[in-house]
């Protein structure tokens, strides 16, 4: 292996550490030592910067203000940039015409697919398939890396329990058992088992948003967080620090405050916690502008905000500038050491190290690749499989689905042909023209036999909505020019020819994800009218929702007969919902997020506490932990999702009804295909500690597996309970087990009712 080097001087070839073993600590840093001995300060705080991609492309690179910036080595990476001639382009400035040829990173957000794209985050985390999830991550690996990405601004784990919080989208929902194993999933599938050597097919994660940013009050992005360190601890933070301990390269600092201090800022955050508590030995990369907005927080002016966050432990800038325009003069006033912008530039010249690119700079950008590992029919068809296990069977009265292949199907709403509304938010790299509607996906999956009619029945917002927020709902689906009445009479008159109505309604693309914070999230008014006049004709009706959040869906749930939730199912979502809704694959989706049945109700997750008052049984109850105008129950539970089968539970059997701290339990349930078709269960452990020196949640999620049944067929499902499940942070902080008595309950939800009891002993 070679490791070339350009300077201005031409090329130089620099293979001392190669020739030494790149791969150990040592060599990397002999390497890195040298490297840095030649760099100016000016280079150094080059290192740390990372603007945006802005009009760099082939031909105009070269004369951009940020191709200026690149030769004099001001730009330690740039980010999404699509297309591997342009990075190719841009890449050659950085080696052959800055004055050391230090390459640039390249990073995207690259967060559920790259051009093939997944089932938005939240619905891969429906599936609770950790192989898929990782297969999922790999295949966006393979892609990105094959276009000159090498860094992925994913996985984002920030646990939400508040679905007026737009990005609940983008994340792995409210619990942290199942974030932490869907977060370890992700760095595994970019970044393989080695986190110290990337093959040229892997890249490089960066969990965020570094912390809390699900917390935000209100549910309104960007909003103030404040919690308890308890809370923090045992809640929020395990899926970072399952990235952590997977070895991810890079975390991303959060846009809110933790503790009355913008995470960018934070210094217990960034240091205390991330590297002297967790031993993260990556490098940290702010939020978009996340430095310069803190002179909005109100900390300071772009001086002091950016000494503050390199002092805090952050490393690079993403386009606030502020490292490059204010650390040199900070430095010369004493007002940080040089010790800070070593550590930085450091880490991130490690990064650069481990991802291969001083071996070769363009290790990533193989046209070659780039024209064969794209969007190929195998990586298509494992979207398409990942995205019918996404789907969650919220109700089906009567049994209308599957649909039956034969007759007459009215496909109604204005998400039916859009094509755009598909891959969800953050589809950066995807060609937002390829994908199905879901009239096509249909026809193709449904065979000859069935009639498949359309109607757009109504737009996707009111006029009035759209004046508003013109840019958020902009996506596809032209507005019609007919009345709300005109577009609702086709729609009756269609589905008056049809045996069954398939309304394919819900939020549009850009409504949630980034600043797409909503108040009240159901179903947009005119969608549901029409919803609601489909109902009344009495033909079967089917809902196929499509949402980026937990939506409250109190009416659906009473009146429309069967609603399957496909979230946004990514490039291939149109053929996958047409082969759920046909049955050709049995729905196996369970809800990794509450909805609840009113906004009222938010924040509201299955693993609360108990509180002095608890209610005790479904009415109200006066000086109970209630309310007046409604239960406190859920529309739909943390866990639940329907199959075309069902499901039936035997009692927990544990092997022991005592165990010590060393020791460990097997509780068993057996699992009955107990319907007519083969189906898969996601089965669910949940645990409560009855008794703590502080209060405990009413139950926890501690274990689950995907299950396949055929029909009629039972099986033996046993989990190991052993003291790292029953560990929780106490008070002071220590993660201890506390003797005393636990229960065991297995089931299809998180409502599982099926319990035993054992004893942890002193
Ligand atoms: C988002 C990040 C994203 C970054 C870069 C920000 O606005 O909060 O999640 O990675 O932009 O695109």
């Amino acid at each position: 292996m070679k490791r070339v080097f350009f300077t201005l001087m031409g090329a130089v070839l620099c293979s001392a550490a190669a020739a030494a073993g790149a791969s150990d600590d040592a060599a990397m840093d002999r390497f890195i030592d040298k490297l840095m001995s030649r760099m100016t300060l000016t280079e150094k705080i080059g290192q740390l910067n990372l603007p945006s991609a802005g009009d760099i492309t082939t031909g105009q690179a070269q004369n951009s203000d940020i191709a200026g910036k690149i030769r004099r080595g001001e730009v330690g990476g740039l980010f999404n940039i699509k297309g591997v001639e342009k990075i190719r382009d841009v890449q050659r400035i950085a080696v052959e015409e800055s004055r050391l040829g230090i390459p640039l990173i390249f990073g995207m957000d690259v967060v559920h697919g790259y051009e093939t794209t997944f089932p938005i985050p939240l619905a891969l985390a429906a599936t609770w398939d950790m192989e898929g999830i990782e297969r999922a991550a790999r295949i966006a690996a393979i892609e990105a890396s094959a276009a000159g990405i090498c860094w992925t601004f994913s996985p984002m784990v920030d646990i939400s329990r508040d679905p007026r919080w737009g990005r609940m989208a983008e994340g792995i929902g409210e619990d942290p058992f199942l974030g932490s194993a869907i977060s370890r999933a992700f760095v595994y599938g970019y970044q393989g088992r080695d986190p110290k050597h990337f093959a040229d097919d892997e890249i490089m994660g960066c969990v965020k948003h570094f912390a809390l940013y699900g917390a935000a009050e209100a549910g309104r992005d960007y909003n103030t967080t404040d919690m308890s360190r308890q809370r923090m601890y045992n809640e929020y933070l395990p899926p970072y620090k399952a990235a952590v301990e997977a070895g991810v390269g890079s975390v991303m600092a959060s846009f809110n405050e933790v503790d009355g201090i913008p995470a960018t800022a934070n210094k217990w955050l960034m240091t205390d916690l991330l590297r002297d508590q967790w031993h993260f030995d990556g490098f940290v990369v702010t939020d978009y502008t996340g430095i310069l907005e803190m002179i909005a927080h109100g900390i300071g002016d772009l001086q002091e905000v950016s000494a503050r966050a390199i002092e805090a432990g952050v490393d690079m800038d993403m386009v606030s500038e502020g490292f490059l325009g204010t650390l040199e003069q900070s430095l010369e006033e004493g007002r940080i050491p040089m010790s800070d912008i070593d550590r930085a530039c450091r880490l991130i010249l490690e990064a650069k190290y481990k991802l291969g690119l001083f071996d070769d700079p363009y290790r990533y950008c193989d046209a070659k690749r780039a024209a064969t590992r794209i969007y190929t029919p195998e990586h298509r068809a494992e979207a398409r499989r990942i995205a019918t296990e996404s789907f969650v069977l919220l109700k089906n009265e009567g049994g209308i689905l599957p649909l039956q292949r034969k007759g007459t199907v009215a496909v109604i709403g204005p998400l039916a042909s859009s094509r755009e509304n598909m891959p969800g938010t953050w589809s950066v790299a995807a060609d937002l023209k390829k994908p199905l509607t879901v009239v096509e996906g249909m026809r193709q999956v449904a065979g000859d036999k069935v009639e498949i009619l359309y109607a757009k029945g109504s737009n996707l917002v009111r006029d009035e909505e759209l004046e508003r927020n013109i840019t958020v709902f902009g996506r596809d689906v032209p507005r019609d020019g007919r009345s709300d009445r005109e577009m609702l009479d086709e729609a009756l008159a269609v589905a008056s020819r049809a045996d069954v109505v398939v309304a394919v309604l819900g939020e549009p693309s850009e409504m949630s994800g980034e600043s797409s914070s909503r108040s009240e999230i159901g179903i947009p008014d005119v969608q549901q009218e029409l919803l609601q006049a489909l109902v009344a004709t009495g033909k079967p009706v089917v809902l196929v929702l499509f949402a980026g959040r937990a939506m409250t869906l109190g009416w659906e749930a009473e009146h429309v007969p069967s609603i399957l939730n496909v979230w946004f199912g990514g490039t291939q979502a149109a053929e996958a919902i047409a082969d759920v809704l046909f049955g050709d694959v049995n729905p196996s989706g369970k809800l990794p997020v509450t909805f609840p049945r009113s906004v009222g109700q938010i924040p509201l997750f299955y693993n609360h506490k108990n509180t002095g008052r608890p209610l005790l049984g479904d009415k109200f109850e006066k000086f109970r932990s209630n309310y007046l105008d409604v239960p406190n129950t859920p529309q739909y539970a943390f866990g639940y999702g329907l199959s075309y089968t069902t499901f039936d539970y035997g009692d927990v059997r544990l092997s022991a009804d005592k165990m010590s701290e060393s020791g460990s339990i097997e509780a068993t349930v057996r699992v009955t295909n107990s319907g007519k078709r083969d189906g898969v269960e996601v089965v669910q452990l949940y645990i409560r500690d009855l008794v703590g020196t502080s209060t405990r949640p009413v139950k926890e999620l501690k274990g689950f597996r995907r299950v396949a049944l055929k029909a009629g067929e039972s099986k033996d499902v046993t989990f190991t309970i052993d003291a790292s499940l029953l560990k929780y942070y106490n008070y002071d902080l220590q993660y201890v087990c506390e003797p005393g008595d636990f229960d065991v309950m297995i089931g299809g939800s998180s409502d599982a009712v099926r319990t035993a009891r054992f004893t942890l002993e002193k």
